[in-house]
């Protein structure tokens, strides 16, 4: 019920444009790709209300997409070009990041950086061709911790040139939320405590902008199911009882097809994990999904539900492996390197630097104003969100492998973003990680070091930093110049 919006069958679509295409061929000249071919989709930005609590709750005031939370599921072929035209009907600032999406960097939608904010009642045209294939998301870059944080959020899938042999295609937005006994988004955007701790945690989780239910299942099925983190804080990890997910895609890109460590899927904000999950369960079944990441606070997110019908089969092929992006290798022997240390926060060596000090000082317990420096890069605290003037930490040689250590030195976790490009996870804490997988935001554990490596191949000022929102804002960003030219606002 709740899931039924997101259950999607494998598109039979493209077949039909396919053999369509190919009788027109047959007697039509070719034909130049003109503006009328680029897919166009439109976005609104404004406030909303949202059932997202149950009937027996009133609806939520939230900020959206369209009107809606999750905002509309945009679902793009891999290597068209795709138009998005977003409105802005907020009283303030916003712009759209496309979260993982290699693209130019003049679409990344970082306000100052890279385009210039989308006032009220302006709109702005994004314009790009997708890549990679995989589960990616797009939120605001203004104003971050309250418009995400409020609900602004939704899912872009970009489809395999392919359709991937599963029976269902599933996805699972989740997220959660500061609600009031009255079933509204709490205020206190930015509380300095937590955002010198793990940020602001949620008391209400969500599956698909909605309170989770039962999410209906056949026995016998293959499923893809497409696991999106949007939390502004909140940590997953999701056990499957009964079952034995594969994780096939880490942040939109495939992997070699594996069994997650210890049987938990670990989601920090912004990540994403597809997985297929064969439906082994008896018929009129109920298996839980447990979240436990924080210890002690174990809980039920949702069950899967199986009907009574039969099972569609009785033997499973394989574990299938997705089709590769085209992402530029690595050279290792070439790399230049570089290295990235996160400090800060409470419970940490750097709270007795002078930086801490003055920002607990003003704001301990209180409201977080405009640069607070909790947190720092590099000994660089870079606060708030996308900005105009954020000089780069580092210039990296434009196509040249870029090798980078990144050190927690802080007792938190922090999901680690990059935009613009994805990287191999190369090590942890000196092993190796397997297949080096790809990622665009890598989870670090307190005094975890990590070392990733991607090729610097499309040039401008991108930004790196924490997405857990209140750290971001607290000092956990940075900018890497890729090339030397100076971007144009
Ligand atoms: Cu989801 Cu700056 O990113
Ligand atoms: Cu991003
Ligand atoms: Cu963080």
């Amino acid at each position: 019920m709740v899931s039924s919006d997101f259950a999607f069958p494998i598109p039979r679509r493209r077949f039909l444009q396919a053999g369509a295409a190919f009788a027109a061929a047959s007697f039509l000249p070719a034909r130049v790709s003109t503006a009328s071919d680029i897919d166009e989709r439109r976005l609104t930005v404004a406030p909303g209300r949202a059932a997202m609590l149950g009937k027996d709750n009133p609806e939520t005031e939230v900020w959206s997409y369209d009107g809606v939370f999750p905002g509309p599921l945009l679902r793009v072929r891999q290597g068209a070009p795709v138009r998005i035209v977003v409105e802005n009907r907020l009283d303030e600032d916003t712009t759209v990041h496309w979260h993982g999406i290699r693209l130019p960097n003049a679409m990344d939608g970082v306000p100052g950086l890279t385009q210039p904010p989308i006032r009220p009642g302006e709109s702005f045209v994004y314009e790009f061709t997708p890549p990679d294939a995989g589960t990616f998301w797009y939120h605001p870059h203004a104003n971050s911790l309250e418009q995400l944080g409020r609900g602004l959020a939704g899912v872009l899938i970009i489809e395999e040139a392919e359709p991937v042999a599963v029976d269902r295609d599933l996805l699972w937005v989740l997220r959660d939320w500061r609600v009031t006994a009255e079933g509204q988004i709490a205020s206190g955007f930015g509380n300095m405590m937590e955002a010198g701790m793990s940020g602001r945690v949620g008391n209400t989780i969500t599956l698909n902008g909605a309170v989770p239910g039962d999410q209906p299942i056949r026995a016998g099925e293959r499923a893809r199911l497409r696991l999106v983190n949007v939390s502004l804080a909140r940590i997953m990890g999701l056990r499957f009882e009964g079952h034995d997910p594969v994780v096939v895609a880490v942040d939109g890109q495939p992997c070699e097809p594996h069994r997650p460590d210890g049987a938990r899927i670990l989601l920090g904000p912004a990540m994403r994990i597809d997985l297929l999950i064969d439906m082994k369960g008896e018929p009129g079944g109920r298996y839980r999904v447990i979240d436990d990441f924080y210890e002690g606070l174990e809980y039920e997110l949702t069950r899967l539900a199986y009907s009574d019908e039969a099972s569609v089969r009785t033997r499973f092929p394989e574990p299938i492996a997705l089709p590769r992006n085209p992402l530029p290798e690595p050279d290792l022997s070439a790399a230049e390197r570089h290295e990235l240390v996160l400090e800060g926060g409470m419970m940490s060596r750097m709270m007795g630097s002078e930086a801490m000090g003055r920002g607990m000082m003003q704001g301990m317990g209180g409201m977080m104003g405009m640069g607070q420096e909790i947190w720092s890069i590099n000994g660089t605290s870079m606060t708030g969100d996308g900005h105009a003037g954020m000089p780069p930490l580092l210039t990296l040689a434009q196509g040249k492998t870029q090798l980078i250590t990144m050190r927690n030195r802080t007792a938190w976790w922090h999901p680690m973003h990059l935009h613009g490009f994805s990287f191999r996870v190369l090590t942890r804490n000196g092993a190796e990680v397997p297949h080096r997988r790809w990622a665009d935001t890598v989870l670090m554990a307190p005094e975890d070091t990590v070392e990733a490596a991607f090729v610097a191949d499309s040039p401008g000022d991108w930004m790196l930093h924490c997405h857990v929102t209140d750290h971001q804002m607290a000092g956990l960003m940075s900018v890497l110049r890729v090339g030397d030219a100076e971007q144009e606002q």
